[in-house]
């Protein structure tokens, strides 16, 4: 067990014996998806939209070489309205066509399917239907991304005679096919706030970052902010609290208040950290981006 410093919330605990086996089975996909990258034509880069440089995976860049892609800001529902349109302009000023969706709610699909005919590679236009896939870090809504667009645009199903096993092609409308089972790909972090962050919207395991650190990032994420601090307390401790300033003692006042307590009366840390996290993840405590791209300066 490795012990990191965050400045925010103090010690965390990295599992690095299981990260190396997850790393390791990242990597096997990883070459697999490489094999499927030769038959697909555009590539759906499924980010978080939270979070959308943390929650990229900089090898895909590599790996997709010349290769047509879509970038997918998704999750924008849970996202800050105003970070994400910064986002947006600069990303689009690096010339990646760009998108923040909500993969949850269909309005956002008519312009998806714009750019889908946007990018159709010129050279391949009318000899074969066009190959799509989505690739991504775990969590950030590839498979929902995949239903709903197959729900919207899908003519039927690509299952063939005799193969029963294995990746299938969902025939869409428009001549595209998609690939029905997303792509993995390794979350990967330089320091602390990556893990965390990494941690808060559900892309690593709470085995790797333990749930009570990541939690307390995320209250210090929320606290940094005057209204989402206010929407948070609001929330979980209808202002009983409201002096209260720091990460750790709010996930005890939080505790204590939702009845959060173990055997001989403490307050459970863990419960209440992981009713904290879900809460986020479900979008209850409001929208929060947790990263700008003013965070960047070589960006
Ligand atoms: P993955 O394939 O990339 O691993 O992600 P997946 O589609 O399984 O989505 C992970 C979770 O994120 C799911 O929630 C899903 O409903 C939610 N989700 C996906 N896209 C969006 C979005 O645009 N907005 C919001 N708010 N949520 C989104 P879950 O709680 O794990 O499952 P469920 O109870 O919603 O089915």
């Amino acid at each position: 067990m490795f012990f990191g410093r965050c400045l925010n919330s103090g010690y965390f605990k990295v599992n690095n014996s299981l990260q190396r086996v997850e790393r390791q089975v990242m990597v096997r996909e990883e070459i697999r998806l490489k094999e499927y990258f030769r038959f697909v034509d555009v590539v759906l880069e499924v980010l978080d939209a939270r979070l959308p440089l943390k929650s990229r995976n900089y090898r895909l860049h590599k790996m997709l070489g010349e290769k047509n892609r879509l970038v997918i800001l998704n999750k924008a529902d849970l996202a800050d309205k105003e970070t994400t349109g910064r986002w947006l302009k600069v990303l689009a000023g690096k010339g990646w066509p760009v998108l923040a969706f909500d993969a949850k709610r269909a309005f956002t699909l008519k312009k998806l399917e714009k750019m889908l005919l946007a990018s159709r590679p010129q050279k391949l236009r009318y000899r074969r239907s066009l190959r799509l896939m989505a690739v991504g870090i775990p969590n950030v809504g590839k498979s929902t991304l995949i239903n709903r667009l197959a729900r919207r645009f899908a003519v039927k199903t690509g299952e063939r005679a005799g193969i029963t096993r294995g990746p299938q092609w969902i025939k869409m409308r428009g001549g595209w096919e998609m690939l029905d089972t997303p792509g993995l790909l390794a979350p990967r972090w330089r320091d602390n706030a990556g893990a965390f962050a990494l941690a808060a919207i559900g892309s690593l395991d709470s085995k790797v970052v333990e749930a009570v650190s990541t939690a307390k990032w995320l209250l210090a994420q929320f606290l940094l902010r005057e209204k989402s601090a206010r929407t948070l307390k609001r929330y979980y401790l209808q202002g009983e609290t409201e002096k209260e300033q720091d990460a750790a003692a709010i996930l005890l006042a939080i505790g204590l208040s939702r009845g959060c307590i173990k055997q001989g009366g403490q307050i459970d840390e863990e419960k209440a950290a992981q009713m904290v996290l879900r809460d986020f993840r479900r979008g209850v405590l409001g929208p929060l981006s947790l990263e700008k791209p003013e965070d960047y300066a070589d960006f």
